[in-house]
Parts: C-alpha cells; structure tokens; sequence
C-alpha cells in the first residue's frame, strides 16, 4: 500500500486483509519489515533460494493449498481455476518461481520476480508495467496459517499468480503498472491503489454460475472467500472506476463493500481512458465509507453490515 506500512499492519491483522505488496521508500529501510533485504539488486529483486526451503514449509505449504484449493473449488472464478490449472501448480511444495515463470511466459509473457518481501511503490508499478509480477520469497509460519501480517509467498503465488495466465488481465494488470507511475507524478495514488485493493486483492465476478470470487486477498484467505460470495453482510456494488476510487476501506477485518465485475474486458477497458480527468473529479468529491452506498450505486446486494 502506498501508506506507510506501519500504519497499516498490526499483529492482529488477518490474512484477507493484508497490505498490498507495496509500501513507501521510507519503510523500506524500517526494521519492522520481514525478510532479508541484504541479497537484493537495484529493483528489489532477490534470489528465491528454493533449496533453503525446509521439509516443515514446504509441508505448510501443502496445509495451505489443500485448504484453499477446497474453498476456491466452490468460491472462485472460472478463470482463476483454469489459470490454477494451466499453472500445474505444486501441491506439496513450495513452487520453484523460475519453473512458473517459464509457464507464465508462455501464455501472457509475465514473470515471477523474487522480492524479499513489501517493496517501495515506484519500484512496485515498475515490475508491473514491465510485466513482471515480484512475489515474496518467505513462507508464513505454522502458527500464522490463519493470520499473517504481511504478504508471504502463498498470499502472493497462490492469490495473484493464476489471473495472470489470463491475457486480458494481464494486460490489465500491466496497464495499472503504467498508471502508477503517472499516479506517483500527479500525487494520486491513494486513489489509484483503491482500484488495487478492491478490483485485484478483493474483486467480484459474476456469470453463469452467479457472482464469484478472484480478488488474491479472499482467494488466499480461509475465511474471507465464503464471506465475500455468500454472507448477507457485504454490500455488493457493481463496478464504477470513479466509485471505487472514492472508497475508503478497512484493513483489519473482512471488506463491508465488494465491487463486481462482468468480465475482465471491463476491467481493461476502464483502465484505457485517461485517469488525470478522473483524478481531477473525484479529488473534489468526498470519500465514502466502505459502509455507505451512494444513490448512483448499481447495487446488487444491499449488506446487512452486522459485522462491521
Ligand atoms: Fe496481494
């Protein structure tokens, strides 16, 4: 997130809300952040070492993947399971990056770049618009398999790698990785990062088989997926660029507003426009609160919010 990761993370926070994989230049050098930012180039690119694994995190891992392969067998979007599919993802452990990578290239002309954990936001958009997508190296430990401060390995592999075996999204993706780097000029990226938060970490599909989940944060989260399709909570919003980057949101429980999608082509399109009259709009109109709807609301589901 482009806040300072401080601020953003506490003990407490669970997985599906954890921070996006970026953070400010200033808590690069903080102390609070995990993993070792001593073997690193210029890009924040690391080795992944994947011998260093042990037997207990590549046996976590396969905890991790059963779980979530159960829950997204029922919860996600058809996309993300084919992309899961086409990935051959490993069951049993941990993933090499540079086998994925060779698959990933093949269809989308992404890759995987080791990162040892939270990287600066410039260098964040940078990876993305060159089509590269930087993927923590650490595994959580076993007593953080329900909970983890910041993005690990499964978080990272497991939630946003399968969409990238979708061309449309990403071209999307890369897309948003040429906005930020506008963003960081214009000083708009607290508004370009809600566009992150809740069309790739949280985001909702609907189609034939209903409203399905392929945001990454509910996607490697135990909980967050069923919560996000099925409770009666949530508000259910359909997509709007301008909306969702009005919207505040929470990092410390379970989002009270999803936005959906109808396809990823929507996603693409809203992205091509340009964002600095966007920008100039929505900075003059008031935030809305994850909690609220707003009278242009599209809303497919009006939450019951108990849980908020
Ligand atoms: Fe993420």
């Amino acid at each position: 997130m482009q806040q300072s990761i401080n601020s953003q993370v506490t003990p407490t926070q669970p997985l599906s809300a954890q921070p996006l994989p970026t953070m400010t230049t200033e808590a690069a050098a903080a102390p609070v952040l995990r993993g070792d930012y001593s073997h690193m180039d210029a890009d924040y690119v690391t080795d992944q070492d994947w011998g260093a694994y042990t037997a207990a995190e590549h046996d976590l891992w396969r905890q991790l993947y059963a779980r979530q392969v159960a829950v997204t067998k029922r919860y996600a979007a058809p996309a993300f399971l084919t992309g899961l599919q086409r990935l051959r993802m490993p069951a049993d452990q941990v993933p090499r990056f540079d086998e994925a990578s060779e698959k990933l290239h093949a269809l989308t002309s992404w890759v995987i770049v080791p990162v040892p954990g939270l990287i600066p936001e410039d260098a964040f958009f940078l990876h993305l618009a060159k089509r590269r997508f930087p993927v923590t190296v650490w595994l959580r430990r076993p007593d953080e398999i329900d909970y983890l401060v910041e993005p690990d390995v499964f978080h990272d592999f497991f939630g946003h790698v399968p969409l990238l075996t979708q061309p449309i999204f990403a071209d999307y993706l890369q897309e948003y990785g040429r906005k930020g780097q506008e963003a960081i000029a214009l000083g708009t990226t607290k508004l370009l990062t809600r566009l992150f938060w809740y069309m790739v970490e949280f985001g909702l599909i609907r189609g034939a088989a209903g409203i399905k989940a392929y945001g990454a944060g509910m996607l490697s989260s135990a909980t967050e997926t069923a919560y996000s399709v099925d409770s009666d909570q949530p508000h259910r919003i359909k997509f709007d660029l301008a909306r969702v980057m009005r919207t505040d949101y929470r990092i410390d429980t379970f989002q009270q507003s999803y936005f959906v999608i109808d396809d990823f082509a929507e996603l693409f399109t809203a992205m091509q426009q340009p964002f600095a009259p966007i920008y100039a709009n929505v900075q003059g109109l008031p935030l809305i609160p994850a909690t609220e709807v707003i009278e242009s609301d599209q809303v497919l589901q009006v939450g019951r919010q108990h849980a908020a």
